[in-house]
This record gives C-alpha cells, sequence and structure tokens, in this order.
C-alpha cells in the first residue's frame, strides 16, 4: 500500500504535505514543488471539491500524476461526514480517505469509523479520523470553539476504530488564524505516548510558524494539511496577472501566474517537513 509511506515518514521524522485542491493547475504548481524536494506529496478533495472534480476523476488525476512524477502523489478524501459519499470514493480508487465523526457521540464516531475501516482495509485504502473538535470551517465541518483531543481516549479510539492515522486538536485551526496558534505541545507529547504507534495528522496548517510545524513533526506529526494559503496564493496570482493585463492576456501566462503563486505558498510549508537534519 503506497499509503503506508505515511508510517515511513513517522519512522524517519518527515511529514507529508497534504494540500487541498479544487483544480489541476493547483495539483500541478504542488507536485512540482514535491518533486523538487523529493517529498511525496498528499492531494486532498474535500467532500465538495471531490464532486466538483468528479469523484473517478479526481482519483484518476492522481494517478496520472502519480506516473508522471518521479515521487509519490497520493489522492485523499478529507473531512468527510457521509458514509456513502466515502465508500463511493473508495470504490473510484481513492488512497486514502479520511471520516469525520468527531462532532457526534465517542460511540458512534467508534462504530461508523471502524464500519469504513473494514471496507478500506479490504480495498487497500488508508483511513484517517479525528478524536476532539477543531475549530473553524472546513467543507460541511464547522466550529467556532476547539475541543482539544483528549489524550485519555486516544488508545481506546485508535484500538477500536483500526484507523491509520489520527487527526488532533491541539490548538491548531482551519482558516487564517486571529492571533499566533497557540499549539499544545505538552498534550501532543501525552497523546504520542499513549498511541506510539499511529500516524498523527495536524490539521489547519495554514498560518502555523515553520518552527512550530517542525517542533510538532519531530514529536510524531506525520501529516499536515495545508488548504487556506493554497486557495488564497490562487487567488493572489489570478488578480496580479489580470491587474497588469486587465484588457489583454495569454491563457498560458495566466496559468503561469497561479501556479507560480500557489508553488511559492507550498513550497514554505514543504520546506519544514523535512526535520532529518535537525538536532533535537
Ligand atoms: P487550513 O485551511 O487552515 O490550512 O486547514 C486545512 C485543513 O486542515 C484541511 O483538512
Amino acid at each position: 500500500m503506497r499509503t503506508n509511506i505515511l508510517l515511513d515518514a513517522k519512522a524517519g521524522r518527515f511529514a507529508i504535505g497534504a494540500f487541498n485542491v479544487n483544480t489541476y493547475d493547483e495539483m500541478i504548481a504542488i507536485a512540482d514543488e514535491a518533486e523538487k524536494r523529493q517529498l511525496p506529496v498528499i492531494m486532498m478533495a474535500s467532500m465538495s471539491s471531490a464532486k466538483f472534480f468528479g469523484i473517478p476523476t479526481f482519483a484518476k488525476l492522481c494517478r496520472v500524476l502519480d506516473e508522471a512524477y518521479s515521487i509519490p502523489v497520493i489522492s485523499h478524501l478529507d473531512h468527510c461526514t457521509r458514509p456513502e459519499l466515502l465508500l463511493d470514493c473508495v470504490e473510484a480508487g481513492f488512497d486514502s480517505v479520511m471520516y469525520d465523526g468527531s462532532h457526534g457521540l465517542y460511540e458512534d464516531n467508534v462504530q461508523v469509523t471502524r464500519r469504513l475501516a473494514d471496507v478500506c482495509h479490504k480495498k487497500g485504502v488508508f483511513i484517517e479520523a479525528e478524536l476532539g473538535v477543531i475549530a473553524g470551517e472546513e467543507g460541511p465541518v464547522k466550529s467556532k470553539f476547539s475541543e482539544f483531543t483528549n489524550p485519555d481516549y486516544v488508545a481506546d479510539f485508535v484500538k477500536r476504530t483500526t484507523l491509520d492515522s489520527l487527526a488532533v486538536s491541539i490548538g491548531n485551526a482551519h482558516g487564517f488564524y486571529k492571533g499566533k496558534p497557540e499549539i499544545q505541545f505538552d498534550l501532543l507529547a501525552e497523546i504520542r505516548a499513549n498511541i506510539p504507534d499511529t500516524a498523527l495528522v495536524l490539521h489547519g496548517g495554514t498560518g502555523i510558524p515553520g518552527e512550530d510545524i517542525r517542533r510538532s513533526i519531530r514529536m510524531g506529526i506525520t501529516k499536515v494539511n495545508v488548504g487556506t494559503e493554497i486557495r488564497a496564493a490562487y487567488m493572489r496570482g489570478v488578480k496580479d496577472y489580470v491587474a497588469v493585463h486587465p484588457q489583454d492576456g495569454d491563457v498560458r501566462e495566466y496559468v503561469v501566474s497561479l501556479r507560480e503563486a500557489i508553488g511559492k505558498s507550498a513550497a514554505k510549508y514543504m520546506d519544514c517537513f523535512d526535520c532529518r537534519g535537525d538536532q533535537k
């Protein structure tokens, strides 16, 4: 299973960047930067972007990129709250999916995740789930407040769900942060100690300072999700080009402009993902 890559990352003190995408141009810009650094990369579709691309189309696009680039390009469904849609993605050939039952009752989250994990594992698909609530908005999942992951529950959750990776709420949030994010490193250490063999995922990557991302990777985070900054970079690239060419313009130059803006944003995060040379 190519997604075992997450466990390799855990053993090797690096993280895989997972980027929310809505267009082919974002995928190309991100894959180009990942290839320059020889880092595997995850292309994430939210429920709505999976439908926007077309579910089989997204799976196939990722497979084509995986063949075209020298690094692994992995397809992932992000924050899925609808089991039927998740199963459609599994059927269509996604490499990895996330079931997000974090807003409901603990026991329901366990039961549904477990049922989906059984299907995923039969098909060789990786499954991520979430415990605790991450503040902010990501697709259909919205919360004004965070509820930190309770470290006393993680071992039970991992064991009973058989998930492959766990998204944690440790002070991270979706969207732009209002102030400096306060990542709870002590809590991360406690979670890590309770589930030392599980890949951990940090959502809400946009705006977390590079040093905090690196520190969390050294402490066991193996996947970092970035979405808002990629969407903002896309729009910046569009506006910059149109500002210079309000009346004329060339389609390819326009695409180059937005790909460059996205590439720069993605690169800023990717440069934090490889901590193999770090002393601490
Ligand atoms: P940001 O949009 O805050 O980067 O978060 C993305 C994310 O966590 C997707 O699951």
